[in-house]
């Protein structure tokens, strides 16, 4: 059919002009800072959840895949890699265009106790653990090479006392466990962007750790390309000046910054306990459920007050940052919802509309120009 001018510039016209009307969106927002990603689940990149895969499509630029590459899902057994839900979360990040990243290859937590022992179950030694590094980490990195650009290759290696955690990976390998890591993951992939991830590298003790760590990394010729720091954030704590502290060392070391896990608990109870740690969080069950019927618009300015606050310190750092990602989509899908304990940490509300917070975020983008007195 032959299009009738007429209606042709009205269509463009139209066109136009409701893209100029709708909302802003976050990766549009912060194009010319850093990515802006999610982490999704299986339900998310499947696209079962349509009305999340939508949110994620229209929003984000990056994705991280929230549990399906950590061992325990992708390497059940000895023998069993299950590289199912992988393969479909990196065709999704690939379908969309977006930045894919791999989580996590050594951590402590979501690890099998068959890693460590033999088939008897005795604890392997030294030389069989790090064999058993290289296989995951070959196999896993391998599959996925030159396809997910960057790996939490090491993920909460230390204490918030600065001490190394005493994980099986320590205590067995000793603490060159992390050197190994990083190597292996090198030479997998000698492309891909590896990163060392933790959280609370905002207090002082924690961070400094975290600098003499990178610092032996680097010493030993590791290739590091950016701390993640997770940023699982309270309404109040850390305070920006922390945040903006641990952005600058970190910088210091030549290397970037990627904000990695970010979300804000609101929950009253919550406030108190400053710990990300997975088995802290998971333990704070059936405590306080005063939340449960929906955010009182208070918290809900609070939070989106948090939020533009942060924001406006990662855009004024943007030099250092390379990607900011949130842990999760849609507050019905954060880890921090537990048994009794429904939380609303996210930028978007469990119907999928953008809270308070999301317009605080997508102002922070665009800071008001502050006018010369002359
Ligand atoms: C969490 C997931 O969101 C949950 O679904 C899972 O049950 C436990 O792990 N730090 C990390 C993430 O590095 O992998 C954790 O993810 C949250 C804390």
């Amino acid at each position: 059919m032959k299009t009738q001018p007429f209606l042709a510039i009205t269509s463009g016209f139209l066109a136009v002009a409701s893209s100029l009307s709708a909302q802003p969106t976050l990766k549009e927002a912060f194009k010319n800072q850093f990515l802006i990603g999610a982490a999704v689940n299986q339900r998310q990149f499947s696209e079962q959840d349509a009305r999340g895969a939508a949110i994620v499509k229209a929003q984000f630029n990056s994705i991280t895949p929230e549990n399906v590459l950590k061992w325990e899902a992708v390497h059940p057994q000895p023998d069993e890699y299950n590289f199912e839900p992988g393969d479909r979360y990196v065709e999704f990040g690939e379908k969309n265009g977006m930045t894919i990243i791999g989580h996590t290859l050594v951590w402590h937590s979501q690890t099998p106790r068959w890693v460590f022992q033999d088939a008897e179950g005795k604890d392997l030694d030294r030389e069989a653990l790090l064999t058993r590094m290289s296989n995951h980490i070959h196999t896993v990195v391998g599959r996925y090479k030159g396809r997910i650009k960057g790996w939490d290759v090491v993920n909460e290696a230390l204490m918030d006392n600065g001490m190394m955690r005493q994980t099986r990976w320590l205590k067995i390998i000793g603490d060159d466990y992390i050197v190994k890591a990083f190597e292996f993951a090198h030479a997998a992939d000698p492309n891909a962007e590896l990163y060392y991830n933790d959280y609370s590298l905002e207090n002082e003790t924690k961070r400094n750790a975290c600098v003499e760590l990178v610092k032996k990394l680097q010493a030993r010729g590791v290739r590091i390309h950016a701390i993640g720091t997770q940023h699982h954030n309270k309404l109040a704590s850390p305070t920006l000046a922390q945040m903006e502290k641990t952005l600058v060392e970190f910088s210091k070391l030549g290397v970037k910054v990627c904000i990695t896990e970010l979300d804000v608990d609101t929950v009253a109870s919550s406030q108190r306990n400053t710990s990300a740690d997975v088995a802290d969080v998971t333990r704070q069950t059936g405590t306080d459920n005063s939340q449960a019927s929906g955010l009182p618009d208070d918290l809900q300015q609070k939070q989106a007050q948090r939020y533009a606050e942060m924001f406006a310190l990662f855009h004024k750092h943007a030099d250092k940052i390379d990607r900011v990602t949130l842990w999760g989509v849609t507050d019905a899908d954060s880890w921090l919802n537990r048994p009794g304990r429904v939380n609303h940490p996210l930028l978007f509300d469990r119907n999928g509309k953008p809270k308070p917070a999301f317009d605080a975020v997508i102002k922070a983008a665009n800071p008001p120009t502050i006018p010369i007195v002359p």
